[in-house]
């Protein structure tokens, strides 16, 4: 073998964040996940998407170590299941979804809750250092959230809190950042403030991040790729713009569905 290509070996293995060879997931031997390949490389977004029932939260659930596959091999993050502590993985993993706010009490300051995220508990029991409270304001700034610290969470619309949780989850300085349904309960105005906080983390590159949806227009933009799943099995996978068509969306959803995309966002209709 050349020099050259074990260089270009090592570098795909360390830019490796997440591998699935042929994963199987059976849950009270119902088969949830099956033969599931599926690689994320740093620098690459992907959503992943699929009607209810498809697997998707089950499929995060084998990321976040709460879910061990029933076959198949699983790396995340360099580690392969089995052989880690699955608590230090998961403080290298952000989590999103639209019940965690629902967790934390109303009188909560927004500063405190996104410090907490580096502490991975929600509420906080001694002071924070002062470097911690300065990058927990400079993760506020990054979702737009920079004048709320002071506020108590309750008082936040629930497009402002989805943010508070983003900046919560950027506090632990995560590689992989996996969102699922961020959106569910946002109205329009603060669905599509959150879609912009999202797709500028996107663009930035840094954490790569995995977003589950199964609405099309709450696909952020800077997304490069996409997974399509139904029963648990890959329907499509690959570049963004080659995966969310018409007919892979309808093949996915089993209803004829007519796919958009304008400035860098994507529309569906049912179309019979
Ligand atoms: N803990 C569980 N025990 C049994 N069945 C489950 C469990 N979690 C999910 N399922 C089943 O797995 C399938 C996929 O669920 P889920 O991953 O929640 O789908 P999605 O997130 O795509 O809507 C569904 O049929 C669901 O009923
Ligand atoms: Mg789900």
């Amino acid at each position: 073998m050349n020099h050259a290509l074990k260089r270009s070996e090592a570098r795909t293995l360390t830019g490796l964040i997440l591998g699935l060879s042929n994963v199987s997931l059976a849950i009270d031997g119902k088969k949830i996940i099956r033969d599931l390949s599926w690689q994320v490389r740093e620098g690459e977004n992907w959503v992943l998407v699929g009607p209810n029932g498809a697997g998707k939260t089950t499929l995060l659930g084998i990321l976040n170590g709460y879910h061990w596959p029933s076959g198949g091999r699983a790396t995340v993050l360099g580690k392969d299941f089995g052989s880690f502590d699955l608590r230090e993985l998961r403080k290298r993993i952000g989590f999103v979804s639209s019940y965690i706010s629902d967790w934390i009490p109303e009188e909560e300051r927004v500063i405190d809750v996104v410090v907490s995220g580096r502490y991975a508990s929600i509420r906080l029991w001694k002071d924070p250092p002062p470097q911690e409270l300065a990058y927990a304001n400079r993760v506020l700034r990054r979702v737009g959230c920079g004048r709320y610290g002071g506020a108590r969470i309750g008082k936040l619309s629930q497009g402002e809190k989805q943010r508070v949780i983003i900046a919560r989850a950027l506090m632990a300085r995560p590689r992989l950042m996996a969102l699922d349904e961020p959106c569910a309960g946002l109205d329009l105005p603060g669905r599509e403030k959150f879609l912009s906080a999202v797709a500028r983390i996107a663009e930035s590159g840094s954490p790569t991040m995995i977003y589950v949806t199964h609405r099309i227009e709450e696909i952020p933009a800077g997304f490069t790729h996409a997974l399509l799943l139904r029963e648990g099995r890959v329907t499509a996978k690959g570049r963004i713009d080659q995966v969310l068509n018409s007919r892979n969306l309808s093949a996915c959803f089993r209803v004829g569905i007519k796919v958009s995309r304008w400035r860098k966002r994507y529309y569906a209709l049912v179309d019979n």
